[in-house]
C-alpha cells in the first residue's frame, strides 16, 4: 500500500458493493480451500479474488492525492470513538467514521467543482467536513459552500478541523435538521450551482424534490448523490434495509423525473450525478 492515511486504502467495514464482494470472495475462497475442490476452480476463485480485491486501492494510487489539510481531517475523524461519542451524549445520532467520502471521491468533486466553474455549493450532510473542505479546495476566493449538518459535534469538529485549512473561510455551516435549513435558504432566496447529498437516506426524495422546486439549484446546475448503489441493494428485488429500499425509490423517481438528466456512477457506493435541465 502507498499511502496509509486515507480512506480508500484503508481498514475499514466492507460499505461498497465491490469491497463487500472482495470479502465474501475471500470468505468463500477459505471455505473452498478447506473442501478440497480441484485446482481448476481454486484458480478461478483466485482470478475472480484478483479482478476486484485490488480495484480501490489501484484507483486511489492512480488519482490526484488529496491535500494535507485532508489528510488531517480524516486522520482525526478516524481517532475519534464514535460508538462512545454517542452513548455518552456527545452525538445526537449514531455516526461512524465510515462515514467520510474519503480521497478519491473527495478528489472526484473537487474535479466537478473545477470543471463547472462553481461559485456556491450546497451539501446536506457535511459529518466532519471532509467533502466540504475537498470541494471548497475548487472554489474561488469568492466562492461559498453552505453545508447543513444536523450534529452539533459532527458539524463543530468539521469547523475546527475546515478552519485550520486556507479554504475553510468559504465554508458555513447551519446546524440542525437539513429540512429546516433548505426551507430557510430558499425563502432567503439563495441558489446553488451544485448540490451534494449525503445525509439520511430515507429523506432523499424530500430533499431532493425541495432543491428543484424551490430552485435551490439553477437551472443547468447539477445535484451530486451519494450512496446511490446502497451497497448493492438497489438492485435487489428486496433491499435488505429501510435505507435501501429508501435509495431503490429515490433512484426510480430521478429516472421518471423529465427535469433532469442523470447518469449513475459506480465510483465507491454510487455517486449520481443529476442535472437539473428544465
Ligand atoms: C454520510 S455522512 C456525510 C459525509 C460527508 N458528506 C463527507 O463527505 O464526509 C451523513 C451526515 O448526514 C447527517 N444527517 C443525518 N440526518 C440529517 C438531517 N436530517 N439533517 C442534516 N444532516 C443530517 C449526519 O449527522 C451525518 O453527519
Amino acid at each position: 500500500m502507498v499511502n496509509h492515511t486515507t480512506k480508500d486504502v484503508q481498514q475499514l467495514r466492507p460499505v461498497t458493493p465491490h469491497t463487500i464482494l472482495s470479502a465474501k470472495l475471500l470468505a468463500l475462497q477459505e471455505q473452498l480451500q478447506e473442501a478440497n475442490v480441484s485446482t481448476e476452480i481454486l484458480q478461478n476463485m483466485e482470478e475472480s479474488i484478483q479482478l476486484i480485491e485490488p480495484l480501490d486501492q489501484y484507483i486511489s494510487e492512480y488519482s490526484t492525492r488529496p491535500s494535507t489539510d485532508l489528510v488531517q481531517l480524516e486522520k482525526e475523524t478516524n481517532q475519534v470513538d464514535w460508538d462512545s461519542a454517542y452513548e455518552n451524549g456527545q452525538t445526537q445520532i449514531r455516526l461512524e467514521k465510515e462515514m467520510v467520502s474519503g480521497g478519491v471521491e473527495g478528489q472526484f468533486l473537487n474535479m466537478l467543482v473545477a470543471i463547472t466553474n462553481t461559485k456556491r455549493i450546497l451539501e446536506v450532510g457535511s459529518f466532519t467536513g471532509y467533502a466540504s473542505l475537498a470541494m471548497a479546495e475548487a472554489l474561488p476566493e469568492d466562492g461559498k459552500l453552505i453545508a447543513c449538518e444536523y450534529d452539533d459535534f459532527a458539524a463543530t469538529f468539521a469547523k475546527k478541523q475546515c478552519n485550520s485549512s486556507p479554504h475553510g473561510n468559504k465554508i458555513e455551516i447551519l446546524i440542525g435538521d437539513a429540512t429546516v435549513s433548505l426551507h430557510k435558504l430558499s425563502t432567503a432566496g439563495d441558489s446553488f450551482d451544485l448540490v451534494f447529498i449525503d445525509a439520511d437516506k430515507e429523506n432523499y426524495f424530500n430533499y431532493y424534490t425541495t432543491i428543484l422546486e424551490k430552485n435551490l439549484v439553477k437551472i443547468g446546475g447539477l445535484i451530486c448523490v451519494d450512496n446511490t448503489l446502497y451497497m448493492g441493494q438497489v438492485y435487489q428485488e428486496n433491499p435488505a434495509s429501510k435505507n435501501g429500499q429508501a435509495i431503490k425509490k429515490f433512484n426510480q423517481s430521478v429516472r421518471e423525473d423529465t427535469r433532469v438528466q442523470q447518469v449513475i456512477l459506480p465510483l465507491r457506493d454510487g455517486v449520481t450525478l443529476i442535472r437539473r435541465v428544465y
